[in-house]
């Protein structure tokens, strides 16, 4: 019987959502079977959001961008591609795939207003603390008629269930990377933005179940043998567990 991939978690013990947790997983970044490996998937689907820049100097600006996961999927799209991430060594890696980085917060970020053609924040809200204050910068870059495009946790005991007790079980996400207390409530989070002049729609979204199952199986029976096809993110009904946004900037 073949052993088990291992789940991969933080090498040493910090609480849930800490940052340091990205140091420590630093060399799972650009496994596609590592432990970020659901970030590539979403990162794809959320990619499929984004349409070429009208203009040449279009900027998209990538809050909570880790290691540029985005980039190879905005490629041919026409846009500098900025990110923004508390983590040096997740910008490094970015920053060698073509992404020009900045190290700062996603609740003050150093980019002036109305800047950006497109502002993406995948997996982010879900890790800081004040995420209505993300949402704010989010929405001050955006230039009127820009883009924003994000995926996050609902904040229901579903979500809860699925992506931490079960999720962080399985080798697609790290334990111990989420706090379930900062997962974002959808309907908080349409307000927020439309607060902000950005109308956001929502959809549920999740990982294709026959393709996970069969990406789970291929990973199980040895870890050293490359995945070769990764699940596609597909719209689910509901948005009590993972959910997309995308809404344009009034004006
Ligand atoms: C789950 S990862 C998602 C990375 C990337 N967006 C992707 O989908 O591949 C969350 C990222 O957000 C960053 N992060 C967490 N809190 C942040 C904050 N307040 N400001 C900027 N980055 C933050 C982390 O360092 C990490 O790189």
């Amino acid at each position: 019987m073949p052993e088990a991939s291992p789940v991969v978690g933080p090498r040493r013990a910090l609480p849930p959502n800490d940052p340091r947790q990205y140091d420590d997983l630093a060399g799972e970044w650009w496994r596609p079977d590592g432990a970020f490996a659901m970030l590539h998937w979403l990162a794809r689907a959320r990619a499929a959001l984004v349409p070429p820049a009208s203009t040449q100097d279009a900027l998209l600006v990538d809050l909570g961008c880790g290691a540029g996961l985005l980039a190879p999927h905005l490629a041919g799209k026409g846009y500098r591609h900025v990110g923004v991430d508390l983590t040096r060594s997740a910008l490094d890696q970015a920053a060698a795939h073509g992404v020009t980085v900045l190290q700062g917060d996603a609740t003050a970020v150093p980019l002036a207003d109305g800047c950006a053609a497109v502002v993406s924040a995948g997996e982010l809200l879900e890790h800081v603390p004040d995420w209505r204050r993300a949402v704010a910068e989010a929405c001050r870059l955006l230039r009127p008629g820009g883009l924003l495009v994000l995926d996050t946790l609902n904040d229901t005991l579903l979500a809860r269930l699925v992506a931490v007790e079960l999720g962080e079980r399985l080798p697609t996400v790290p334990r111990g990377i989420h706090d379930h207390r900062l997962f974002v409530d959808a309907r908080a989070l349409v307000a927020e933005c439309a607060r902000h002049g950005v109308a956001l729609r929502l959809r549920g979204v999740r990982p294709e179940l026959g393709g996970t199952l069969a990406w789970l199986l291929r990973r199980w029976r040895g870890a050293d043998r490359p995945v070769r096809t990764e699940p596609r993110i597909v719209p689910t009904r509901s948005t009590a567990v993972l959910y997309q946004g995308s809404g344009r900037r009034e004006g």
